[in-house]
């Protein structure tokens, strides 16, 4: 089949299920700040409790600081009263991070928590700059296939200086297009972000797995784009190892997932700007990605590929569809050298996370409908119990004030 007509796809009119694509239960920001002094002309400052609460988090899980607790959180203080903000230091910055990780109640793979390499940024104002350093955190994430995950973390918002942001959802992300007859080329995902990036002059090649353009949102700059260079971006060409005849579908999937659209709060500070990266867990792809009906609704196309008799739903065909794209997924990585996991391990992973966590005495945030995998849930330990539901901080919220960013997410 070509690979142009199955790309192609008609326009759906039902969304279906997906995990809540509503914000974790953070705070929205008219809560951020409520309860401290409003400083006239620095604007609103950063809750000090919230700071003191991070510093006793850190010095009570290291205790070999510099500074005693109580040293340091009286200098915060002192800063918070004079400027509304305060300086993380670069230990704070990276503890920060990776405790923000460990408390993402959506993430199946937080046991590499303490490995989160964090890349300290917060010196980078211009957009080139800002684009330079997203393009060393593309390649030292990818490292080649075998994926490191890493943050980095960008200047925070500060009182009447707001932080740089990037209107991108992900670092690489592929293009969406809506043609004149109704069907979309591309990810549906990314229609709007692709016509805004037209509308600043990207030209698109309007194809089904082209690289988005970053946009840097820097304060005191226009939006500007930035291509990502090719030799960053690693992909993985799908094959099936049962059925040569799969790889000319023509399909494919980026290697690194780096999320650049939540805000890191770390002790009552807010970092926009703060893309993070894991290495994939194959279902992202070959049960989300290509798959759902308002993202590539693949499993049509992929059925007939295999000759399943789709006539009825009863034939379980989009069951059977969804277990091969799956499989061509693993496969392809793994023949690819590109650091990938499936859910039946990682699922098993979480679990070791969490013994290890309450053996320090620590709680372990889940949310249920994000931890058990869209494939063969019950097949998989998490699905088979509950977890404690907490917003615990440092931690990754939705940013909400990407003000010039002329699409809603
Ligand atoms: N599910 C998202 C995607 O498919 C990526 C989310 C983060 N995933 C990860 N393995 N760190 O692009």
């Amino acid at each position: 089949m070509n690979s142009e007509a199955l790309l192609a796809r008609a326009p759906t009119a039902d969304a279906i299920e997906q995990p809540p694509a509503a914000p974790p239960c953070g705070p929205d920001s008219a809560e951020v700040g409520v309860g401290v002094e409003v400083r006239a002309e620095v604007g609103v400052g950063v809750d000090v409790a919230e700071a003191e609460d991070f510093l006793g988090l850190l010095h009570a899980e290291h205790p070999d600081q510099p500074l005693t607790v109580r040293q340091r959180m009286h200098q915060v203080r002192a800063e918070v009263a004079d400027t509304g903000s305060y300086a993380h230091t670069a230990d704070e910055l990276a503890f920060g991070a990776r405790v923000a990780w460990r408390n993402s109640s959506r993430c199946i793979g937080r046991l590499y928590w303490q490995s989160l390499r964090v890349l300290d940024r917060r010196d980078a104002t211009t957009p080139r700059e800002i684009h330079r350093h997203l393009c060393e955190h593309l390649r030292q994430a990818t490292n080649g296939g075998r994926i490191r995950p890493t943050i980095s973390v960008f200047a925070p918002d500060r009182p009447g200086r707001p932080a740089p942001r990037l209107w991108n959802d992900q670092l690489i992300r592929y293009a969406g297009y809506r043609g004149d007859d109704g069907r979309t080329v591309g990810d549906p995902a990314h229609l709007d972000l692709t016509e805004a990036v037209r509308r600043l002059g990207w030209q698109a090649p309007g194809g089904p797995f082209d690289v988005l353009p970053l946009v840097v949102d820097a304060p005191g700059h226009e939006p500007q784009l930035f291509d990502v260079p090719g030799d960053l971006v690693l992909e993985v060409a799908l094959s099936h190892p049962e059925r040569p005849e799969f790889a000319a579908l023509g399909l494919r999937w980026h290697a690194v997932p780096a999320i650049s659209n939540m805000r890191l709060r770390i002790g009552g500070v807010d970092y926009p700007l703060a893309p993070f990266n894991g290495w994939y867990m194959g279902t992202e792809i070959g049960a989300r990605n290509l798959v759902d009906s308002d993202r590539y609704d693949l499993l049509p196309a992929i059925a007939r590929h295999l000759g399943l008799d789709t006539g009825s739903e009863a034939t379980l065909w989009r069951d059977r569809a969804l277990v091969e794209v799956n499989v061509a997924v693993l496969h392809s990585f793994r023949r690819a050298g590109v650091r990938v996991s499936d859910h039946h391990t990682e699922s098993r992973r979480f679990l070791a996370h969490l013994a290890k966590e309450e053996r320090q005495g620590r709680l372990v945030p889940a949310d249920w409908s994000w931890i058990v995998p869209p494939v063969s849930g019950s097949l998989t330990p998490v699905f088979h119990r509950y977890y404690d539901e907490a917003d615990q901080r440092p931690n990754f919220y939705p940013d909400e004030a990407r003000s010039r960013c002329p699409y809603g997410h």
